[in-house]
């Protein structure tokens, strides 16, 4: 299978596209990333000679039209994906997102190219904390943020370029990942490297608010499910019942790193600061037979402790510069 991989040098397509390898080494991939701030070849330097891998943008038509023709599918992670940023300027959202997404379905459709389409549990809006339900595929988009309103546009894109032109597609939404190669401007990872540089870690407001953890790595087995299994034109909710307040989840890095429980500080709360994510995935477990392999948090959370403080090459240069954006804002 020749795989089109948008968005490789970033969290999760670098993590599929090792993970990928790892499973069926026989797949050709192709990596088209633009290597924004967001991107890292050094993700890559591991698989870097079994693939191949062009600098550009997937609202790039002419590039992407040439790549999406010598494909059999494509897996599109490639977004602006951090919701500060999307606060600070919304632009690059809708070019990547919206207008991205869009150049990839106009490819697929010309060349009959599969496509998968990686979302976020976040197009759904979000829940009280009290509240027993879960997101489903039937819950209605309502998303808060500019970056979850354009992944919201950008589903609804290939639903239509689905039912209008009957491309073959599919889309899944997914909880918050964790795992090695996190962009150290997200909680796990920037709170992590703040106590391995010396820093106070930072908290949004009291820490109330829940996000639905799974690790990197069952986001995409349950990628592949989908690849391998899933019926075109159907959304797949992917989560494996993570859910944990910031302030727990804190602590739990904390404690790992052999700091007191109260070594850290509550800055100024996001603004539109959704409250709880929780996933039903019980349509991929049942209908693909899927399952997640991490199914201990703790366990998880310290061996990707242990990759932050095994690899501080990879995020040291980095840290300044988050940090700076972060105070600039009282973060
Ligand atoms: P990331 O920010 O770590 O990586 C994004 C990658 O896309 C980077 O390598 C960047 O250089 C690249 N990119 C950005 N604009 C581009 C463009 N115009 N053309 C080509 N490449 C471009 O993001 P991530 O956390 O790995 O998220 C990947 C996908 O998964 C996104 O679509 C996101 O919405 C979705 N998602 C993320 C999570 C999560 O918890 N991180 C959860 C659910 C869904
Ligand atoms: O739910 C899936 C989404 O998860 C993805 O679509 C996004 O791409 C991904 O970034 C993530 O979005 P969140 O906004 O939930 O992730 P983030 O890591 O930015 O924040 C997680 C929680 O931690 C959130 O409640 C805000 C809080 N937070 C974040 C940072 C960076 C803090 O308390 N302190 C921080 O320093």
């Amino acid at each position: 299978m020749r795989l089109l991989v948008t968005g490789g040098a970033g969290f999760i397509g670098a993590n599929f596209v090792h993970y990928t390898l790892r499973r069926h080494p026989e797949h050709q991939i192709t990596v088209l990333d633009a290597l924004t701030y967001a991107g890292n070849e050094a993700s890559l330097a591991p698989v870097r000679d079994s693939i191949e891998f062009v600098r550009g943008s997937v609202a790039d038509a002419a590039v992407v039209d040439e790549l999406v023709g010598r494909s059999d599918a494509v897996v599109h992670f490639a977004a602006e994906s951090h919701n500060d940023n999307s606060l600070r300027d919304p632009s690059p959202f809708l070019t990547t997102n919206i207008i991205g997404t869009y150049t990839i379905l106009e490819a697929v459709r010309k060349h009959g190219v599969r496509l998968h389409h990686i979302s976020t549990d976040e197009v759904y809006g979000d829940l009280e904390l009290d509240d027993p339900a879960k997101f489903t595929p039937e819950t209605p988009y309502n998303p808060s943020s500019p970056y979850s309103s354009t992944k919201a546009g950008s589903d609804l894109l290939v639903r239509a370029w689905v039912r209008s032109f009957g491309i073959e597609a599919t889309i899944s939404n997914c909880s918050n990942n964790y795992g090695p190669y996190q962009h150290i401007e997200k909680f796990i990872p920037r709170q992590i490297t703040n106590v391995l540089a010396g820093l106070r870690p930072k908290l949004y407001g009291q820490g109330e608010n829940v996000r639905d953890w799974i690790h990197v790595d069952d986001h995409n087995s349950a990628v592949h499910a989908i690849l391998d299994k899933g019926r075109s034109g159907e959304t797949y909710l992917i989560g494996s019942d993570g859910e944990r307040n910031n302030r727990e989840v804190l602590s739990m890095i904390l404690e790992l790193l052999g700091q007191p429980g109260d070594a850290f500080d509550q800055v100024t709360d996001r603004a539109g600061h959704d409250l709880r994510y929780a996933i039903d995935a019980s349509k991929l477990r049942d209908e693909l037979g899927w399952k997640p392999q991490f199914t201990d948090f703790r366990d998880g959370l310290a061996a990707t402790v242990d990759w932050y403080r095994d690899n501080e090459a990879w995020w040291g240069p980095l840290k300044k510069q988050v940090e700076a954006k972060y105070a600039a804002q009282g973060q």
